[in-house]
Parts: structure tokens; C-alpha cells; sequence
């Protein structure tokens, strides 16, 4: 699937990726801003992300434990997700995601 990151300089950021999270392949791709530092299971929240109004329906609503995560960040809105809970498939391709403020 191709996936497109805006970063917060608003740098445009296109990835291909067919397996895996969204954050991996953000951190492969040098995506500024997508740190993962937790490697991944949804406790740091720097893979935070917004997702563009136009992919909304395709990636789908966050779980409840990220959601939890989520509430402690400031920058988060109804469109975060945290980035690392996304697993790459097929119906991810073409999505835009807007890195989010620290
Ligand atoms: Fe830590 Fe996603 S990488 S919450």
C-alpha cells in the first residue's frame, strides 16, 4: 500500500509498504517525527498521527487502549491514532497521514 506522510514542516513523505505498522514503515522511511520508541505496543504515543479527513473510513477508529493513550496527549483530536496500532494492508493504500504535534 502506499501511504503519504505530511510531516510537521509540511514536507510530503510517500511510502510504500505491503507488511508491518505504520510506524515501522515511517521509521524506515525517515518520516520526522514518528520516533517509535516503544517499538511499538502503544505506550509512548510518538507515533502519533492525524489522520487526513480523506482516509478516515479506510483506516478505522482507534482501540481502546490507544484511545487511553491518546487522551493523555494535548495534541490529540478526533482524528489521532497512534500510528504503531495500524497494521499495513491493501485497504490502507493512498491514505494520507498528518504527523501530529509534540
Ligand atoms: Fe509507541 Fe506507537 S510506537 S505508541
Amino acid at each position: 500500500a502506499k501511504i503519504t506522510f505530511i510531516t510537521r514542516e509540511n514536507e510530503t513523505i510517500v511510502c510504500e509498504g505491503e507488511a508491518g505498522s505504520v510506524m515501522e514503515l515511517a521509521v524506515q522511511n525517515g518520516v520526522q517525527g514518528i520516533d517509535g520508541d516503544c517499538g511499538g505496543v502503544c505506550s509512548c504515543a510518538t507515533c502519533h498521527v492525524h489522520v487526513d479527513p480523506t482516509s478516515l473510513e479506510r483506516v478505522g477508529e482507534a482501540g481502546e487502549i490507544e484511545k487511553d493513550m491518546l487522551e493523555l496527549d494535548d495534541a490529540a483530536n478526533e482524528r489521532s491514532r497512534l500510528c504503531c496500532q495500524i497494521d499495513i494492508s491493501d485497504q490502507l493504500d493512498g491514505i494520507v497521514l498528518h504527523v501530529a504535534h509534540e
